[in-house]
């Protein structure tokens, strides 16, 4: 079966500097892909790419056997890309159900259904009883949660989750985790996620593919990856035991 995403080579440079270069992968339904690499590999860069807030110098995305290279964020958004920014910047002046209404517009124009839908969501992340308040009053792993609810809000196939882990406390985290398995509930069939917390890497994921300098120097099982000399020469300094 076709992969629901498939990115061939891409690149992207910024001047001089080779943010992403020549990156190659797939992400199947049901499967859990996680990008990892030190700071400044090219993670994020990669995400845009993707969702297409940035356009590569060079390379294809294909989702669901459809080039979106050229398409923009919302267009590829409706065909069921899904993404969480890992710089959070809900709307402050909207409240935590309006954040969510905002993603269910892009395929409801009835105030009614989106709310609805929203609401749904929101019980789904746990965020309920703040519905009617503003973002502005959330902790950091609300915020998280918030997040993620606005993109599930958008009904991804395929969800791109830029740091939702990062910088919570193992409690947070652990609950994180429990949503972020349950995330097939609600009709998203594959999810990629950037992580720097190895302990959720290797917990959630199914494959990892690891970038450095912008280049993929590796990819396989998270236990096979986590041993590999030429990942761990990559993260020396430690951080791939960071949070382990
Ligand atoms: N818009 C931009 N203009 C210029 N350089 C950029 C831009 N975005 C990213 N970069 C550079 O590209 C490289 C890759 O950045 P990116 O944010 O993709 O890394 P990352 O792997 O997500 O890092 P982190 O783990 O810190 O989030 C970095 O050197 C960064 O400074
Ligand atoms: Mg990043």
């Amino acid at each position: 079966m076709q992969p629901l995403l498939e990115v061939w080579n891409l690149s992207k440079q910024f001047g001089g500097l080779h943010a992403v270069r020549n990156v190659s992968f797939s992400v199947r339904e049901g499967e859990v892909v996680s990008i990892i690499g030190p700071n400044g590999a090219g993670k994020t860069t990669v995400f845009n790419l993707i969702s297409g807030f940035l356009q590569p110098t060079a390379g294809e995305v294909i989702f669901r056997g459809q080039v979106v290279s050229r398409l923009k964020p919302h267009q590829r958004a409706r065909l069921g890309l899904g993404r969480t920014f890992q710089i959070v910047r809900p709307f402050s002046g909207l409240t935590i159900l309006e954040n969510v209404m905002v993603g269910a517009f892009l395929h409801t124009r009835s105030p009614a259904v989106a709310r609805e839908e929203a609401m749904q969501i929101l019980r789904f992340v746990g965020l309920e009883h703040r519905a009617h308040q503003f973002p502005g009053s959330l902790t950091l792993a609300g915020r998280k949660r918030l997040e993620v609810a606005r993109a599930l809000a958008t009904r991804p196939r395929l969800i791109l989750l830029d740091e939702v882990v990062a910088g919570l406390n193992p409690t947070e985290a652990e609950e994180m985790i429990r949503l972020l398995r349950r995330l097939s509930e609600l009709g998203v069939s594959a999810v990629a996620g950037v992580e720097h917390v190895m302990r959720v890497v290797l917990r959630l994921s199914d494959r990892v593919v690891v970038l450095h300098h912008g280049e993929k120097i590796a990819e396989g099982p998270p236990e096979a990856v986590v041993r590999d000399p030429v990942v761990i020469a990559a993260y020396l300094g430690g951080e791939v035991t960071a949070g382990a």
